[in-house]
């Protein structure tokens, strides 16, 4: 399928609409950081790079359920949930030939891949973003061990860092990827369990494992459109 095409179809899915918050308080519409964070996310939204509005949509969907299961405010609820879609914007910044490339990054190349979580974090610091914003943007691939990309270790990593990690990963265990098959449920659900305390905070795997249910169904409801004719109808 053309690109233009896929994204017509795209923008056409109801369940993927972008969830941004109708008058996000942080971020009134008429100010510059509402309007720019608008405008990456419509950016995000056309943007043919490896990740996919459905891996944002899932991100996002995740990481707000969790924090509900969290006993988060709404307030905070909607500000993770809007950074969990922004999580990757850093990748902006990084070669295409890099981002798409089919098949294993090397050493070198993972190397350029990983300073994504820098280049964001300069474009939005400065701006009147909160901090936990800036904390996904920057530590999401942060492991509970201390094996992350800057080694941060247990509770030194941002919760709201934390959340969206596990929300990432399972999505992206679930998809398919040019050097691997997509995982079921299931085994997605093992590997996290088998991570927990490891890469994953503890906590929040106990959470993601009894509501394990619930997340495969909230995946299906996405991914559903994945398989969508062009007419915005399911396929699947
Ligand atoms: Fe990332
Ligand atoms: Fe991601």
């Amino acid at each position: 399928m053309k690109r233009e095409n896929l994204i017509e179809t795209e923008l056409k899915l109801p369940l993927i609409q972008l969830n941004v918050p109708a008058t996000p308080s942080a971020y009134p519409r008429e100010s510059f950081e509402g309007h720019f964070i608008k405008k990456l996310l419509e950016g995000l939204k056309q943007s043919d790079s490896s990740e996919s509005l459905f891996h944002l949509e899932m991100v996002g969907r995740l990481s707000e359920f969790l924090c509900e299961k969290l006993g988060k405010s709404t307030r905070e609820t909607s500000e993770i949930g809007l950074f969990a879609r922004l999580h990757d914007i850093g990748k902006i910044g990084i070669p295409r030939e890099i981002l798409n490339k089919r098949g294993r990054l090397t050493s070198q190349e993972f190397d350029v891949m990983k300073k994504h979580t820098d280049i964001g974090y300069y474009l939005l610091e400065g701006l009147k973003v909160s901090q936990e914003g800036l904390e996904i943007i920057k530590y999401h691939h942060e492991k509970w061990d201390g094996t992350g990309y800057y080694g941060l270790e247990e509770e030194n990593i941002p919760q709201s860092a934390r959340i969206v990690a596990i929300a990432d990963v399972y999505d992206a265990l679930r998809m398919e990827r040019p050097y691997k098959n997509a995982f079921t449920h299931e085994e997605a659900l093992e590997i996290i369990l088998g991570d927990r305390g490891t890469h994953f905070d503890p906590e929040i795997t106990d959470i993601f494992s009894h509501y394990e249910e619930e997340i495969e169904n909230m995946y299906e409801a996405i991914n559903v459109y994945t398989k969508a004719d062009k007419n915005g109808k399911s396929v699947a």
